[in-house]
């Protein structure tokens, strides 16, 4: 998804903060970026394709400026070149856009706007919207009413930020991507406001914001500020909250990479994730013995949680829940009733496809409750009810301490169907401490040695019975999309169905085992891929003479889900720095997926 950054204020390095703005929004990666700041009364636009890098404050934005925008651009319409890249501008140059999502009418309304003797520079949708704005503009000499009325002419869904020289304004509007506002408040007063697509960006100036809603627009002049219903143009109130998490806890830290050190946070931020009020877990748990259906529905990493949890909910409480992928749920809306009960899970709390499916399930009467790590994201406050994950900020694109908290939370709510919740409270502390002492030295040391043993190979496999299956799901997403390696997931039953002709001499399959039930089917499958000549890498509490290599990971019972992720974890992450691919950007990726 694209980033999005602006500054209003006092402040006379707008340039600089804009530069840092954008560093800190790298994470969702980017294939181009553009900052404008105003420079007198004209503006100074830099663009270019490829990486922010070391672009200084002296070389850009050095120069005393108060008012900045700035993007980080995924290309969608237009290919990846300095001219595509945002911001774009009018016609005279006094409006700059940069924007996130997409113009679904744009031909149509360049075709207007030339009509009209406006000229393009760019093959991209955003730049019909400085000019529209400067088409608005001309009837009432009022900007923020200018970007209010274009809007009305904008089909899809989009964040939008514009900046107009001339009246020293930003004004923000949003049909869908988020935008937040950051409140720079001073002894004195107001000094200004940041506009920016994620927290992050402004986290170190103010941890003051104030979220805009679908459908609604902000403008402000540094000095004032005012949403409005984009519709109607009336005016709305807005509650300033403040952001728990610190400033810390969103950078590297010692670490290189963000992914190693959100992987380390696991200590931590599992048994934050399990210290859920009791009432209100036995609550949720009611309501999911009384709804007449529940559906579990996510998308990428947390669906995998919710096919764990499918396990969880049978094996622990013997009760029976409906998984979708986000993307797929509209197709079952026929099942939804007023009595039905959705659960969406997500860390980012904005994914595009999640969002539709609460959109499916309001329109049927069917209460949310979202398990969201993002507070005050769109699904947090789209939804009937939320559990925080309490992972703390997850930059880098793979998902890892989300994933993990979202586990212990479902899990949780199994051991409070089954009116065991004391029980699963124990285990999941227990399973935290063990989690604590296996992410040693030691433990990663072996798993970068693995990954330096299996870094040039093609092809990876992985097994799993149970919610060990959903995890070797999960653990093949981890691998492509940091490593770049052709790893596929299967149940491991299905192996002899089909998948069992990819096996070579020498190919690494990983077994994911616990001490269950499961047990003795997966090593039996682990020795039908043996005799074609795998690799077996086992994972598990328990080390066999099937396995070539062992991962040992402590018993966690019915949570070994939890622990088993973890050396899938670090395993991939090396993976990726061995074959020298950067896993807290990969390619094609964006942390957050806001479009459909
Ligand atoms: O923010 P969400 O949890 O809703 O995101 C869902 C997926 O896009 C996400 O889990 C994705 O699959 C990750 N890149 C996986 O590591």
């Amino acid at each position: 998804m694209c980033g999005i950054f602006g500054y209003v204020g006092k402040r006379t390095d707008a340039g600089v903060i804009a530069i840092d703005g954008l560093k800190n929004l790298e994470y969702r990666g980017y294939d181009s970026w553009g900052i404008a700041c105003k420079d007198g009364k004209t503006l100074d636009v830099k663009k270019d394709i490829g990486p922010i890098g070391d672009i200084q404050s002296d070389q850009f934005g050095g120069k005393a400026c108060s008012l900045s925008i700035a993007h980080t651009r995924w290309a969608t319409h237009g290919g990846v070149t300095q001219r595509n890249a945002h911001p774009h501008l009018c016609e005279d140059g006094t409006i700059a856009v940069v924007h996130n999502g997409i113009v679904e009418n744009y031909l149509e309304l360049r075709r207007d706007l030339k009509a009209k003797g406006h000229t393009f520079q760019s093959e991209t949708d955003t730049e019909v919207i400085p000019h529209l704005i400067e088409e608005e503009l001309k009837k009432t000499g009022d900007f923020a009413e200018a970007v209010r009325t274009a809007c009305l002419h904008f089909d899809g869904r989009y964040a939008i930020l514009a900046l107009h020289t001339e009246s020293n304004m930003l004004v923000a509007a949003r049909t869908g991507s988020p935008l937040i506002i950051g409140v720079d408040r001073q002894q004195n007063g107001i000094d200004g406001y940041f506009i920016a697509s994620d927290i992050p960006a402004f986290m170190k100036h103010t941890r003051v914001v104030q979220y805009l809603d679908d459908g609604e627009m902000v403008s402000t002049d540094g000095k004032t500020i005012t949403f409005q219903d984009i519709k109607t143009g009336d005016k709305r109130p807005k509650r300033e909250i403040a952001i728990t998490w610190n400033v810390e806890q969103a950078q590297k830290g010692d670490y290189e990479h963000f992914m190693l050190k959100e992987i380390m946070d696991q200590k931590e931020s599992v048994a934050r994730a399990v210290n859920q009020d009791e009432g209100e877990i036995r609550t949720i748990a009611e309501a999911i013995r009384r709804a007449k259906g529940t559906f579990l529905v996510a998308c990428g990493t947390a669906a995998k949680a919710c096919m764990a949890a499918e396990y969880f909910f049978s094996v622990v409480a013997e009760h029976h829940v409906n998984v979708a992928p986000a993307s797929e749920f509209k197709l079952f809306h026929h099942f939804l009733k007023p009595d039905s009960l959705l659960i969406v899970v997500s860390q980012s709390g904005e994914t595009a496809d999640v969002l539709e499916a609460m959109r499916v399930a309001r329109d049927k009467g069917s209460k949310v409750l979202a398990i969201v790590n993002v507070e005050g994201s769109t699904i947090d406050r789209e939804a009937d009810y939320t559990l925080l994950i309490n992972a703390g900020p997850e930059r880098a694109v793979p998902s890892t301490k989300a994933l993990t908290g979202q586990l212990a939370i479902l899990l949780l709510i199994a051991y409070a169907l089954a009116e065991r919740l004391k029980e699963g409270r124990t285990l999941l502390l227990e399973t935290t401490s063990s989690l604590n002492d296996m992410l040693n030295p030691r433990f990663v040391e072996r798993l970068e040695t693995l990954a330096e043993k299996i870094q040039s190979e093609e092809d990876l496999y992985i097994i799993g019975k149970s919610w060990n299956y959903p995890m070797a799901l999960e653990s093949a997403i981890k691998i492509q999309e940091v490593s770049y390696v052709h790893a596929e997931g299967f149940a491991a039953g299905e192996l002899k169905h089909g998948p069992i002709a990819l096996i070579e001499e020498g190919t690494p399959c990983i077994v994911l085992t616990g001490n269950d039930e499961a047990l003795q089917d997966i090593l039996s499958n682990a020795q039908e891929l043996k005799a074609r000549g795998a690799m077996i890498i086992g994972i598990g509490p328990k080390k066999f003479d099937v396995f070539d290599e062992w991962i040992k990971v402590p018993e966690a019972g019915t949570a070994q889900a939890i622990l088993n992720i973890i050396p899938i974890q670090v395993l991939a992450y090396f993976l990726a720095v061995k074959r020298g691919k950067n896993p807290d950007m990969p390619r094609n990726l964006a942390k957050s997926v806001t479009v459909k």
